[in-house]
């Protein structure tokens, strides 16, 4: 309970930092983001990934599944990860589609724990989150890629926005289809590299 919380407290912190930096460091994403300042990042994350999934299959596909619901809400930006509090009493983390089913948030935090102690305050949650999930995919099932990071972490989470953009796993074509062209993602989108 005390690490997670003290994760969290880190993550608002970036969240804080960057706020600051943020014109500066907009648009900055890319292949490699970490690799002056933090190495070992994106082997960190793997091997932290790798040692949960292959004990527990399952949470690999909620690793995919976390990126997926953090990304349709306002951007890759961790907003998913936020816990309740004063500046965000009801976050995306209690609606319908992430409470009870959304599963890896240990995977993140034993991440993030391990990149503290290499390199404090380097690697944003939102990129832990995008690789975690990149990781699984090749756990998984084989599908490899590069991800650009440089993610920062959001300070904002709102449940009702998770209910908006989240499509029901009920939702016919036609429905699925409009909530991913809201995001920018048409049918022929096809994985690029
Ligand atoms: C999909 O569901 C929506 C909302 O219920 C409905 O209006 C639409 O006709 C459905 N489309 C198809 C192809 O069934």
């Amino acid at each position: 309970m005390e690490s997670k919380s003290s994760i969290l407290v880190t993550c608002l912190i970036f969240a804080t930092a960057f706020q600051l930096l943020l014109p500066l460091s907009e648009a900055s994403l890319k292949v490699g983001f970490y690799k002056k300042t933090c190495p070992r990042a994106e082997s960190i994350v793997k091997s932290t990934v790798r040692s949960f999934v292959r004990k527990n299959s399952g949470l690999g596909a909620g690793l995919i599944r976390m990126f997926f619901h953090d990304c349709f809400v306002r951007g890759c930006d961790a907003s998913v990860l936020l816990d309740p509090s004063p500046a965000n009493p009801d976050p995306e983390k209690n609606s319908i589609p992430n409470n009870p089913s959304l599963r890896g948030y240990e995977v993140i935090d034993a991440a993030k724990a391990a990149l503290e102690k290499e390199c404090p305050g380097v690697v944003s949650c939102a990129d832990i989150i995008a690789l975690a999930a990149r990781d699984a995919s090749f756990l998984l099932g084989k599908i490899s890629y590069k991800i650009p990071t440089g993610r920062r972490d959001g300070k904002v989470s709102i449940n009702a926005e998770a209910l908006q953009f989240l499509p029901a796993p009920f939702f016919n074509l036609s429905q699925l289809e409009a909530s991913y062209a809201i995001k920018g993602i048409s049918l022929a989108d096809q994985p690029s590299d």
